[in-house]
């Protein structure tokens, strides 16, 4: 068992950057949590760039690119509020426009089970430390077994165009960057639960210069992001190198899975059945 564990220990040494984020020493971890969760009170948004070691970047990315055929092609226009609109919402009202949702998403259980990226999501310390960095009393990793950890790759001309999340964090790792575009942009607090600020968000939407951030995210980057309240994008790509993201899900409730109808929604198929190759 003891080896089991070195074992384990030394695997995730070589993924994850201890030297920069030396998680074990309780001063360090405190220091990192307590930046993180300043940055993520402040703007929304916490990242930690370096988390991964470039080796491991490079092994996810791959193991995200060697699934492309199999992936499940998502491309839809949405709505950014995911709501009905209103009768006395004219017809280019934001919650009425629409955007392009297009990607490639691979579910967890066509993900390698002994591979980089979901040894680092099943490692403990990484669940507790974004526990922390939220605030939580608790957090858990999800236990559906296509939800857990999924890639989105992004090719030439994808984007996933402006919206609001229906989460209250999304956690992910982004795996490599593509020539040209592929950014996220958000404008943090755009809204509030009191005030949906429609002039604000329509103003956005229109392009207006200054409203908005870009999010600088080298790859190997851990990123907290809460979009609840930010209407936020991922501009078009372009290039031949796609843009691929690992997200890592988490729940305040442990045991979390999902039903049929969310599976077919997300990867066109439920548990058991095989993949819809898409290419
Ligand atoms: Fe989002």
């Amino acid at each position: 068992m003891a080896d089991l564990n070195q074992q384990a220990a030394s695997r995730i040494e070589a993924l994850v950057d201890l030297d920069r984020y030396p998680l074990a020493d309780p001063d360090a971890r405190a220091r990192i949590v307590a930046d993180a969760r300043a940055a993520f009170a402040d703007t929304g948004a916490a990242l930690l760039p370096g988390f991964l070691r470039s080796e491991a970047v490079a092994a996810m990315a791959a193991e995200a690119l060697r699934l492309l055929p199999v992936a499940y092609r998502r491309d839809h226009m949405l709505t950014a509020y995911g709501q009905s609109a209103e009768d006395w919402m004219e017809p280019d009202h934001p919650v009425r426009r629409t955007a392009p949702y297009r990607m490639w998403v691979t579910a967890t259980d066509q993900m390698d089970p002994a591979g980089p990226t979901l040894a680092v999501y099943d490692w403990q310390p990484l669940t507790d430390l974004v526990r922390d960095i939220l605030g939580l009393p608790a957090l858990y990793r999800v236990a559906d077994p296509l939800m857990r950890c999924n890639f989105t790759i992004l090719r030439d001309g994808d984007a996933h165009g402006w919206h609001f999340d229906g989460n209250d964090f999304v956690v992910s790792l982004l795996l490599q960057k593509p020539e040209e575009g592929g950014l996220f942009e958000y404008a943090p607090g755009i809204r509030s639960g009191r005030d949906e600020n429609y002039d604000g968000v329509r103003a956005v939407m229109d392009d207006t210069p200054g409203l908005t951030r870009f999010q600088d995210v080298a790859p190997g980057t851990l990123v907290l992001f809460r979009g609840r309240q930010a209407l936020h994008r991922v501009t078009p790509v372009r290039g031949a190198r796609p843009r691929v993201i690992a997200l890592l899900s988490y729940d305040e409730r442990p045991e979390q899975v999902w039903g049929p109808d969310s599976h077919r929604r997300v990867f066109g198929r439920t548990v058991g059945e095989p993949a819809v190759v898409c290419v």
